[in-house]
């Protein structure tokens, strides 16, 4: 195999070092190939450009595969727990049972919230999307620790980590409460992480809130499959707005905001309203031209890197059956999902640009069979995903080779001209 990559421009050639992973494809490392030639590579989207070496999460968008650490996405959402699989993503090994007990601890002290930050949710409409609120919430967060600002600091990074893991589902549940009108709830310590977020959800203070283990599993499945992908757009986001030094807190909310997007984590509220559009199965075959149409994309399809199934969503789609099933509801949504995905499987049109549901296709049902409404869906990714976005950024902060992302630019704009006084304008 060879070493190095050869780039010859006119009379010259520049050799391009190539550097190995463990797994997966090799890469050209051009750091020095705009120093060497004055050209810049141009790879608008950084579809085929690694932005940084990570040891956290591969993906292998061709065999539909997703290991975090190394492991599995299927055996950790069948064996694991989500804050198992948060040690993991944050510190490199799955915890042995003092670390579990101690990791556990340190999340469960930190849900609550500073009492003045209830007061923030009070300037928000109380239809506003509880997307906004998060964004802005969790920006707002950097304003009441200033003790974590030294991002250079292991020990503040840590903190900053194990606050954000710890608070954002009391934010989460806070923004959904606020939305519908009920009073908040505070978080309880002696239940585990995804009980603590489904009570500060549902519960009221009219009655006793009785724990369902089926959708307790399932919330915290849900929460493993959406924690971490690699260097996907709001990742990208996170490091990049950390490579400035800014607050980890404001990182995040930067996160939030890019995941909102339709074509990223926005994706599962789409994807549901565009099931209720559908409505029943006998629409399928108008709906599916007006894709072919190109009037509009076929929600919870497709993906930037799996040209294959994606892994979580055969997981996604097992763990929607079991909650239809331990809730007694027969959605005729689902219906409509399983129809649409046969009838897309099977379609030269989706074959050939390698469509497959993603994960989003199945979590809008499962969620909206929980009691979330749609647009709590992103926020429950965001919630999710925050561990993966503080363990890339942490990451990020352990690379010697860390400096402030700057990307350039291929410029097609005016070239040097001279002012044009207003009355020489045509
Ligand atoms: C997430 O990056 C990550 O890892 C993201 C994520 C994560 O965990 O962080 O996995 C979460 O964002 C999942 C994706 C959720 N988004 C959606 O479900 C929205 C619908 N999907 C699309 O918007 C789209 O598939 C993307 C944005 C996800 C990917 O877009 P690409 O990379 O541009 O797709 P492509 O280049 O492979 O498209 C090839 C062709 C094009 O058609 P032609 O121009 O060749 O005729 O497929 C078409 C695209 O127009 N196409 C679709 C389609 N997705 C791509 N056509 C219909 N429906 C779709 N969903």
């Amino acid at each position: 195999m060879t070493d190095k990559a050869t780039l010859t421009i006119g009379d010259k050639s520049y050799d391009l070092p190539i550097l190995k992973g463990s797994t997966g494809p090799d890469v050209v490392d051009v750091r020095k190939f705009y120093g060497d030639s004055d050209h810049f590579t141009f790879d608008p989207g950084f579809t085929s450009t690694a932005s940084c070496e990570s040891k956290i999460t591969y993906i292998d968008g061709d065999a539909g595969i997703l290991l975090h650490r190394g492991y599995p996405i299927d055996q950790l959402a069948e064996k694991s727990s989500f804050l198992e699989v948060c040690h993991l993503l944050l510190n490199g090994e799955l915890p042995t049972a003092e670390e579990a007990t101690k990791f556990e601890h340190n999340i469960t002290y930190h849900t609550m919230l500073h009492a003045q930050f209830d007061s923030f949710f009070q300037g928000f409409r109380r239809d506003a999307h509880p997307m906004a609120i998060m964004t802005g919430a969790v920006g707002a967060l950097s304003a009441f620790y200033a003790d974590s600002l030294n991002v250079d600091d292991p020990k503040q990074r840590e903190i900053s980590a194990h606050r954000l893991i710890a608070k954002m589902p009391t934010i989460a549940a806070r923004a959904f409460q606020y939305s519908v009108g009920r009073p908040f709830v505070t978080p309880r310590n002696e239940l585990s992480y995804s009980e603590n977020f489904l009570r500060m959800c549902f519960s009221v203070p009219a009655e006793d809130w009785v724990p369902n283990p089926v959708l307790t599993r399932a919330m915290d499945r849900i929460f493993i499959l959406h924690a971490d992908h690699e260097q996907n757009a709001s990742t990208s986001t996170v490091r990049l707005a950390g490579s400035s030094g800014a607050h980890p807190f404001a990182c995040i909310a930067a996160g939030i905001a890019c995941l909102w997007g339709p074509s990223h984590g926005g994706a599962n509220q789409e994807a549901l309203e565009m099931l209720e559009e559908i409505g029943t199965v006998e629409n399928i075959p108008a709906y599916v031209q007006g894709v072919k149409d190109k009037k509009y994309k076929l929600m919870g399809f497709g993906h930037r890197v799996y040209k294959n199934f994606d892994p979580r969503a055969k997981v996604m789609q097992k763990t929607c059956y079991e909650v239809l099933e331990q809730l007694g509801i027969n959605d005729p949504l689902l219906q409509v999902a399983m129809e649409l995905e046969k009838v897309a499987l099977s379609d030269p049109y989706f074959i050939e640009r390698k469509l497959y549901p993603n994960i989003d296709f199945y979590s809008g049902i499962t969620l909206r069979a929980m009691g979330f409404p749609t647009n709590m869906f992103t926020v429950l990714f965001a919630l999710a995903r925050t561990v993966g976005w503080i363990s890339q950024w942490k990451e990020m902060f352990e690379d010697p080779a860390r400096k402030i992302g700057r990307p350039r630019q291929l410029y097609t704009g005016a070239t040097q001209r001279d002012y044009t006084p207003l009355e020489k304008r045509g």
